[in-house]
Order: structure tokens, then sequence, then C-alpha cells
């Protein structure tokens, strides 16, 4: 009898610790499979070193065949002193990849995988191509810039030595690169810019689709600073030191602002502002370096004016205009400014009492952050571009005179 009590509380519990058991492996198979899904569904779409080197081996060997040309290829593909490190793109989108070059980090990019055989201009065969006058070529130009980026250029710009070029036997090759370069919306954007804006990234040469630029230290939203401050001045970033700093970047957003806004023939619309589409230098400019979705007025105007039956249809990217009710087609004019959207996406984070510390360090971080809410909310960028300068200016003396005393 006694036996046979002890018997039953035995058995109950070998039977619990079974089922418990078998809930576990249960609860482990679930968790593994939903991680499995879930990272083959959200990071199947970045690229892999594997389809980087394949694209490179691609570029190389059309190189090597003569079919493209650049002053990167040599070093790419034969010296090889262009290194490829890794890559940083979707799938879909364009290319993007470091490497190093010269004991120097370098961005490869293009828009395109690889060269499209109908890329070249049309009538584009043998001796045609050699026949081309400066003139002709200069026309070609001018067309496709107008095109791309909806601008006229005037006479004189873009003349590269194609004179000397066309001596050369790899006249072809050139002309078939520069046309694949120039079908890029954010290459010209880049190389029309060059010598007019310091906020713009700087162009260090090119092999066949592909060009390079300068790498600099990007933006990431999960950032609390937005961009990592331990790269530009390394680890001893605390303080006011950060605050500074940021107040810096600030300014040169800004000036970046009023450059775009004022300084060109035409506005450059910035219809895609997040912290990764920026990137600053070690001096603390910033440099937009994804120009995918900027825009000069007249080609603004021709993405705006569609038709319409809601305001929301008028609304692209950080971009937008109103719906006009009467003629059911969106107003041409960009209704909100470079200097809201950056207001918004970018000042809103930093001037904030959590990211700036206590007040004493910052005194007008109240009246900044006011400024940052008015301006992220209205249309007035004149007055408000104004204030908030003045404002980032007097915050930046008064760091300084508290560091001086
Ligand atoms: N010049 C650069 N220096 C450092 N990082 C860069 C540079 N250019 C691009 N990147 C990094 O690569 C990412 C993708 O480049 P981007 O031009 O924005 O491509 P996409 O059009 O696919 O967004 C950026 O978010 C940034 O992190
Ligand atoms: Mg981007």
């Amino acid at each position: 009898m006694r036996i046979r009590t002890l018997k039953w509380p035995r058995i109950r519990i070998l039977w619990k610790n079974t089922v418990l058991f078998l809930l576990f492996w249960l609860s482990c198979w679930v968790f593994l499979n939903t991680f499995l899904f879930v990272h083959r569904n959200v990071f199947s779409d970045h690229c892999t070193d594997e389809e980087s080197k394949r694209i490179l081996a691609g570029l190389c060997y059309d190189y090597k065949d003569g079919v493209i040309t650049g002053n990167l290829c040599e070093d790419m593909c034969v010296t090889h002193k262009l290194v490829y490190k890794h890559c940083l793109y979707y799938n879909q989108g364009k290319k993007v990849m470091q490497a190093d070059w010269q004991g120097q980090s370098i961005i490869l990019k293009s828009t395109n995988e690889a060269l499209s055989k109908s890329e070249g201009p049309i009538f584009l065969d043998g001796l045609e191509m050699q026949t081309l006058s400066d003139a002709e070529l200069l026309l070609m130009v001018a067309v496709e810039v107008k095109n791309v980026l909806g601008l006229d250029l005037p006479n004189k710009t873009m003349m590269p030595a194609w004179t000397e070029k066309k001596k050369g036997h790899n006249w072809k090759a050139e002309l078939v690169s520069m046309w694949s370069l120039f079908q890029q919306e954010e290459y010209l954007l880049f190389n029309l810019l060059q010598d007019f804006s310091k906020h713009v990234l700087r162009v260090i040469g090119t092999c066949g689709n592909f060009y390079a630029v300068e790498f600099l230290t990007a933006g990431h939203a999960w950032k609390q600073n937005l961009f990592s401050l331990e790269e530009v001045f390394g680890q001893c970033n605390i303080g006011e030191k950060r605050i500074a700093a940021l107040l810096d970047i600030a300014v040169s957003f800004l000036d970046m602002v009023h450059q775009f806004d004022n300084d060109f023939s035409h506005t450059l619309h910035l219809c895609d502002v997040k912290p990764e589409n920026f990137a600053i230098r070690s001096d603390l400019t910033v440099v937009a370096i994804d120009m995918d979705m900027a825009f000069f007025e007249p080609k603004m105007h021709t993405i705006l004016e569609q038709n319409c039956t809601s305001n929301q249809d008028c609304n692209f990217f950080d971009c937008f205009s109103t719906c006009d009710f009467t003629t059911y087609k969106c107003g041409a004019q960009r209704e909100n400014s470079n200097l809201q959207v950056i207001c918004d996406k970018i000042f809103r984070r930093w001037f904030t009492v959590s990211i700036m510390g206590t007040t004493s360090i910052f005194p007008l971080q109240t009246e900044l952050h006011k400024a940052v809410q008015q301006c992220a909310q209205s249309t007035n960028r004149e007055n408000l571009f104004s204030k908030l300068y003045n404002l980032l200016r007097a915050s930046q003396h008064q760091l300084l005179k508290k560091k001086s005393n």
C-alpha cells in the first residue's frame, strides 16, 4: 500500500516535466522559424559581397575588352590598387560600395548594375563617332542634361577635353562610359555642382558606369546624435564638445539650405530628407550624399503638376503642393521648403531637452526648441531661417564664452 501511494505523485511529476520539456522545445522551434522567416524577408534585400564582386568583375571584363574606360579602371582591374571592401545597397536600388584606393576610403556608385548595350547614343557606330564635332557633342550633352535634370545648360558649361580624347584609339569606350554616367541623374548633379558647392560629394573618378566619391561619416536614424561624432573626434566627444559639434553641424545644414535655395539659377529641392542621406566631413561640413531625389525647380514643377482628386495625390516624398479642385491638378509650385523638412526631420531630433542635456550648459536650448518646432510647421521660411540662424550663432558664442571662462 505504501508503495502505491508514492508511485502516483512520482508519475505526475514525470508527466509534468515531459510536458514542460516538450513545450520548451516547441517554443524554441517556433522562435527559430520566426527568426529565420523575418531574417529571410527583411534582410534578403541587402546586397552581398558575392553579388557586388560579380558586378565589379563584369565591369573589369568590359574594361579589358575595351568597351569602357575611366581613370579608375586600371587601378580597379589591373594593378588592384583599388580594393573592394563591402557593399551598402539594397538589391533593387543603386549600387553603393565601399573600397580602398591609395590609402583612402572611397565610395563607388552606379544606378545601374552593368552598362546597358542600348545606353550609347543611338547613332554611335564606327565612323560617325570619329567625325562627331565638339559642337555636336556639346549639343548631345545639353539635350541629355535637359532630359535628366530639366536644366538648360549655358553654352560654355561641361566642355571636357574631347578634342584630345577623340584622337585616341579609346574614343568609343570614352563616349560609351561618359554616356552611361550622364544618364545617371545623381552623377550629373554631383558633376555639375562640384565647383559650386561644398555641400555636394566630391567626385574622385570613374570607371565605366561607376563613379567614385569621397567616403564620409554618414548619418544614421538610430544614432542619438544622428552622426557618429566618435568617428570625427575619437572617443572624447562628451558634454560641451558634443553640443558644440551639433551646433556647428546645424549651422552647416542652414548654410546648405541657403545655398540650394538661392545660389543656383534655380532652387534645388530636396525631396528625400533623412539622416542617412547626409554626411559630415571632418570639419563638420554637411554634405548631401544621396541626390536621387533632388530636383531643380523646372523638374520639380513637372513632378508635382499631376492630376489629383485629393491633396494626398500631390505629395512627392518630402515635397508637396495642394490639389486645385476646379482643375483637378496639383499646384506646380512646391508648398513646403527645404528648411521646413530639415527642421522637421533633423533639427527636431537634436534640440530637445533629452539630447542637449541641462540648460546650464546650453541656456538658449528652450528658445531653439521652440524655433525648431515653429520652423517645422510653418512655410514662412525667410523669418524663420534668420531666427534659427541667429539663435544657433548666439548659442555657439555662449558655449565659446563658457569655455574661455
Ligand atoms: N559618400 C559616402 N560616404 C559614406 N557612406 C555613404 C556614402 N554614400 C553612401 N553612403 C552610405 O550608403 C548608403 C546608401 O547610399 P545612397 O546613395 O543613399 O543610396 P540609396 O539611393 O540606395 O539610398 C547611405 O545611406 C550611406 O549610409
Ligand atoms: Mg539613400
